[in-house]
């Protein structure tokens, strides 16, 4: 007989769990939960303005005390004072500063169900019909974009995974296809210190991460120039193309972005497109922030040349209102993820590769996978397409509405007409000649604005010097927002004005 230590017998004490008989205690500390989370939507902040000093002290408070085993509402309790109270409230009109969204109603109760549930997608025989559910919103997605019956794809955790999956493809394929190397069996070769990857100088930072990640290095990555909206020039592109070529380098991949991060500028798919194929690289779109607005009216032409792309980023935490995360990573050719692809004795055995099912394992760079396609399911189940198409462009709108009110005042700087819903501009004291000043003023308006809860916006740098950003993801904004916060950031360019005594001439 084998003797348990005696606090491992005690088995009627297990009534931590979900299971069949505590569904109703489950309840009942889900309704208490969500009491506690009312406040916080409620709240006419977006943010409490708490220091990071008070914050630490609530911490070192909390793990000062010798407290375990508390009830839910002491727990609810101390995470009210640390967090909840404290918490960054995405659908508050104030909040422009990230690519945050709001989040739809079906979009969470499909997340709810999927993490109590606790389906994990990668094999059949954890999800089943998850996995399903899972392929028919990677199907809706490629035919957003006119992908060919080839196409495929997987949900990963966001842009920056799909980003990486992309280059990881066109490293290898590139490898495998004009060098006969086989990267997933036999490792780097010499020649992939002279592969290149060509974006646009305003891309996401991510794809330099991923080429690091991936062994190419920052150097592999060459960075085209724009033009003054922002978008990637053709002719600068090839001319890139052709320079690496002449200094012996080997073009493997342009990434062209369908909305960057800051200016929401779309570089012209068709002639990039175009590029890639006449030198035989691999074309991806990252579509992290814009991907969605190819369901819109105002935007839908602009991705004209996606049918044709080797690969597409969309995030759909970032424009389609569901909560974190939700993004897929997609290819033409669903040959193409034999790069990723690896099979597991105990999970996905060689043998099921010809099974009637899928194991969605031999698409994703993850073993253990969240079930996020489900919230992605009940959107598009309970939400009308027309809705979705009218909350985006609605986005666009304010965008709109946000730069002709900038322009009315006499105090900012516009760094471009908005493409997508974003807009960069800069406070410019008037007549100040110091630079420097002019960023500092911009920092402090930012840093202001936060610390005191009365509006979060972004800041990033343009040529070296400071910008500031609205990031419009809320639909229910108003123009009425718009202006309270732009008369905020007056204010206080005003006040730090006052405060420093500034000459101006
Ligand atoms: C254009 C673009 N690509 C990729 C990413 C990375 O996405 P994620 O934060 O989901 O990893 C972002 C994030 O802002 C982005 O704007």
């Amino acid at each position: 007989m084998i003797l348990y230590p005696a606090h491992l017998n005690m088995t009627n004490q297990i009534h931590d769990f979900f299971n069949e008989s505590s569904q109703e205690v489950f309840a009942q500390n889900i309704q208490k939960a969500l009491e506690e989370i009312a406040p916080v939507m409620e709240r006419d902040k977006f943010y409490s303005g708490a220091s990071v000093q008070e914050l630490k002290q609530k911490m070192q408070a909390i793990m000062h005390q010798e407290a375990e085993g508390l009830s839910l509402e002491e727990a609810l309790r101390e995470i009210k004072d640390l967090y909840l109270d404290h918490a960054i409230t995405f659908h508050h009109p104030t909040y422009i500063a990230h690519l945050n969204c709001p989040v739809l109603i079906p979009a969470l109760v499909g997340d709810f169900i999927a993490s109590t549930l606790n389906t994990a997608v990668e094999t059949w025989d954890q999800s089943t019909s998850a996995t399903l559910i899972e392929q028919e919103m990677i199907n809706w997605a490629c035919d957003l974009f006119r992908l060919p019956k080839s196409s495929d794809g997987v949900f990963t955790s966001g842009g920056t995974q799909s980003n990486f999956m992309g280059l990881l493809m066109a490293r290898d394929h590139y490898a495998y296809t004009q060098l006969g190397a086989n990267l997933k069996q036999s490792g780097a070769i010499p020649e992939m210190s002279k592969f290149r990857v060509f974006c646009s100088d305003k891309a996401h930072f991510s794809v330099k991460k991923n080429a690091a990640l991936l062994g190419l290095g920052y150097d592999a990555v060459v960075t085209v120039a724009t033009d003054n909206q922002f978008k990637m020039q053709p002719k600068a592109l090839e001319e890139a193309i052709r320079q690496e070529k002449q200094k012996g380098n080997l073009p493997i991949a342009v990434f062209a972005t369908a909305g960057t991060t800051d200016f929401g500028s779309f570089d012209p798919l068709v002639e990039i497109c175009a590029i890639a194929k006449a030198h035989e690289m691999w074309f991806h779109i990252d579509g992290a922030y814009g991907g969605c607005f190819a369901m819109t009216n105002t935007h839908g032409h602009l991705f004209e040349g996606s049918q044709y792309a080797d690969s597409i980023t969309i995030d759909f935490h970032k424009t389609l209102f569901q909560p974190v995360c939700s993004s897929a990573f997609l290819v033409g050719d669903q040959q193409n993820f034999r790069y990723v692809s690896h099979y597991a004795d105990y999970l996905n055995p060689i043998e099921t590769k010809e099974a009637e099912y899928q194991n969605l394992i031999t698409k994703s760079i993850q073993t253990t996978r969240r079930f996020d396609a489900l919230k992605l399911w009940f959107t598009l189940r309970m939400v009308d397409e027309a809705s979705l198409i009218y909350y985006l462009e609605r986005l666009h709108r304010l965008a709109l509405n946000a730069y002709e009110l900038l322009l009315k005042e006499n105090c900012f700087e516009l760094a471009h007409f908005p493409e997508l819903s974003t807009v960069v501009f800069r406070y410019r004291l008037p007549h100040l000649r110091d630079d420097h000043q002019q960023d500092e003023v911009n920092l402090y308006i930012k840093n202001t604005l936060f610390n005191s809860g009365q509006a979060s916006i972004a800041s990033t740098r343009l040529n070296g010097r400071i910008y500031l950003k609205f990031t419009l993801l809320n639909p229910k904004s108003t123009k009425e927002d718009i202006q309270h916060i732009i008369q905020l950031i007056v204010k206080e360019g005003k006040q730090y004005q006052a405060e420093k005594q500034l000459v101006t001439v």
